[in-house]
């Protein structure tokens, strides 16, 4: 494809598709500002182009850079990615005041599609922080949305904690963003509070009784306070959201937000139940979730779905016995899928002879029946003592076969 082509085919998937109704889901990703956001997870300029680099080669709608008046580096990085992207929109975040959306645009002015996303706490909690009334805080909305849409054609606008925002004064403020031209409106769940069957009526009900609601696209925006943003994000694209947001590893404040490898690996396994698409080539989601780890110092737990290092690994011997048989035993997605070379199978106490003998086969070692039978039997007694086994093990018993007898 030449670039044009690419550029071409990339409006085309931006365009608010059919909104509600369109099976293109646009994948937002966050992990250069909500991901970067909690504490201890900062990285260099340089991690922040090199990851941003990787998102818009593996088919990213949209990089949410960073936030420009955080700080002078932040706003080099938002700028400087916004020149480089060569597919995404890119995106920065501003409060919901004139300064912070004029820093923003000069920062993402640069991109060939910029985006502004400015957001506004509407809850009871944080209306009292600023200390607005309510029609106080929708005139702020009114101008400030206003005021991007006369700077860039794509503005998104979040009431933020709209998951504790009474609905009336939801609905309210979401068709005041909409009039003052916010083309996409995102409900964020700021506190991990909902649950699915909220997340996708909450949407439903938007796109239902706002007036104009059907001129823009809704998105979500999960964090994963009780373990459910995953499901809330699905869920609320069944309610008729078409953009989620969501960050490399789930990383993100407190217990972080949405992973962007479970929403998308979902839609693509489960896609008669869910049946939208995305623009994302899975096959570099390994890659990348390595490389956010080793910048961001956020290390993946082993037992994290699709990127773990035990979500392709068995080491029970029924498992590996059925395995060696058919992947699709215990296996629903190929490693191959998500850029890793194979599924594993690690020699431990709960292995058994199967596994050792395709280890074995592996390593280039043939044994008869008899030395399998007393390699097996020290490999047990060894595996009682050690966690792993590892190939250096299994050959030195392997030397050491027959000696003792
Ligand atoms: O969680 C949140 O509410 C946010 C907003 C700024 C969108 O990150
Ligand atoms: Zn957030």
């Amino acid at each position: 494809m030449t670039q044009t082509e690419k550029n071409r085919a990339a409006d085309e998937a931006q365009k608010p598709a059919s909104r509600t109704t369109g099976d293109k889901v646009v994948i937002f990703d966050t992990t250069l500002r909500d991901g970067e956001q909690s504490p201890g997870a900062t990285m260099t300029h340089a991690e922040k182009l090199e990851i941003a680099g990787l998102l818009d080669e593996m088919g990213v709608d949209i990089i949410e850079a960073g936030f420009p008046i955080a700080s002078e580096g932040d706003f080099a990085a938002v700028s400087e990615i916004a020149r480089r992207a060569e597919n995404a929109v890119i995106c920065g975040l501003a409060r919901a005041n004139l300064r912070d959306i004029d820093r923003c645009w000069e920062a993402v002015k640069h991109a060939r599609r910029p985006r502004i996303h400015t957001f506004i706490g509407t809850s009871p909690l944080h209306r009292a922080i600023p200390n607005l009334t309510q029609d106080e805080m929708a005139e702020r909305i009114d101008e400030t949305v206003t005021h991007a849409r006369n700077l860039c054609d794509d503005v998104q606008w979040s009431p933020m904690d709209a998951t504790r925002t009474e609905w009336d004064y939801l609905a309210r403020v979401v068709e005041i963003a909409i009039n003052a031209g916010a083309t996409t409106i995102n409900i964020p769940d700021t506190v991990g509070y909902t649950a699915p069957v909220e997340s996708a009526d909450l949407i439903r009900r938007l796109i239902n009784e706002v007036p104009g609601a059907d001129e823009v696209v809704f998105s979500t925006h999960c964090h994963n306070d009780l373990g459910m943003a995953t499901a809330n994000s699905l869920a609320a694209v069944a309610g008729g959201a078409r953009q989620i947001e969501c960050t490399i590893n789930g990383l993100g404040e407190r217990a972080g937000n949405t992973a962007l490898e479970e929403v998308v690996m979902a839609m693509k396994v489960r896609g008669d139940l869910m049946p939208w698409t995305t623009g994302i080539d899975t096959t570099k989601i390994m890659n990348i979730s390595r490389r956010v780890a080793a910048v961001s110092g956020f290390a993946v737990q082993f037992n994290k779905a699709i990127v773990g290092k035990n979500a392709f690994a068995h080491e029970s011997g029924i498992h590996q016995d059925g395995m060696l048989k058919n992947a699709e035993t215990f296996e629903i997605m190929r490693p191959e899928d998500i850029g890793l070379a194979g599924t594993s199978l690690p020699l431990g106490k709960h292995s058994g002879r199967a596994a050792l003998r395709a280890k074995l086969k592996e390593l280039g070692i043939e044994v008869g029946d008899n030395q399998l039978k007393d390699i097996f039997v020290r490999f047990k007694d060894l595996a009682d003592r050690k966690k792993e086994v590892y190939d250096d093990d299994i050959l030195a018993l392997v030397h050491t076969a027959g000696e003792g007898e």
